[in-house]
């Protein structure tokens, strides 16, 4: 298995992900509010790339099973339901809804993923479960790290140790026969650096920083909780739901995916 990576989702566009098995990673938060959003019950996530999108969107939707959820400068946007904030989004407030998803870097690294062979969402708090679904894949991958916006060089230290940290669990295994390339190598290294606390790196990083100042401190705990859930997002069609044979609290029928 070789495993590719981006640093930065800015750095890709769709048609370099176009049938490859993408791992797309938003610690802070997005993968972390999909995970949690889906594990709860919500019937899909509908990423999309801008604002204008998401009100394109939701116009044609029926109103009282959809939500709008996403954020721009890490607050709600106005005229949304939700923000970007994993707390939001309880059984009670997303259960059996689809969610028009719409966030600075995360959603748009989804959105680029849409021709994907596969696409799965990962954050500190689905680890393991995205382990166990890429071996099950036994094909080669492609990390994007959804990073930081351009003008700040796009690169995000929690992404890049997350995705660090799914390369040492694959290669842990002595007879596993894996592929890394330079960018990988150098995620894992970081991770050996910076991972022994994923909190306090979480909290030093540029983006816990400002998300502490704007009084999201108490996300930055729910997102270095690591495998406090146990759900695989995966692309269906052009939403992002629990893998087959997975169902959230509210939906009893697996949803039907291409993987
Ligand atoms: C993003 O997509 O850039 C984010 O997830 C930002 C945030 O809400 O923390």
């Amino acid at each position: 298995m070789r495993i590719g990576l981006c640093f930065s989702q800015s750095q890709l566009d769709e048609m370099q992900l176009r049938d490859k098995n993408v791992i797309v990673i938003d610690v802070l938060r997005s993968s972390t509010t999909v995970v949690t959003a889906l594990q709860n019950g919500a019937r899909e996530i509908i990423p999309v790339g801008s604002i204008e999108s998401a009100v394109k969107i939701s116009g044609s939707l029926f109103g009282d099973v959809t939500l709008r959820g996403g954020e721009r400068n890490g607050k709600m946007i106005q005229g949304f339901n939700l923000g970007n904030s994993p707390v939001e989004y309880t059984e009670a407030m997303v259960r059996g809804k689809s969610i028009i998803f719409c966030t600075t870097n995360g959603s748009v690294a989804m959105v680029k993923s849409r021709y994907a062979r596969a696409m799965a969402i990962l954050g500190f708090v689905n680890m393991s479960a995205i382990v166990d679904f890429v071996r099950s894949l036994q094909s080669d991958i492609m990390i994007v790290c959804a990073g930081r916006p351009p003008v700040t060089g796009g690169f995000s230290l929690e992404d890049a140790v997350c995705a660090g940290m799914l390369v040492q669990r694959l290669s842990d295994e002595k007879s596993a026969d894996v592929e890394l390339t330079d960018p990988s190598m150098a995620a894992r290294s970081l991770y050996k650096s910076f991972g022994k606390s994923v909190l306090k790196m979480l909290k030093n990083s540029d983006h816990g920083r400002y998300l502490a100042e704007i009084g999201f401190a108490e996300d930055i705990k729910v997102c270095a909780q690591i495998d406090s859930m146990q759900s695989v997002p995966v692309l269906n069609g052009t939403s992002i739901k629990l893998r087959k044979n997975e169902t959230g609290p509210a939906e009893k029928e697996a949803p039907k995916v291409p993987v």
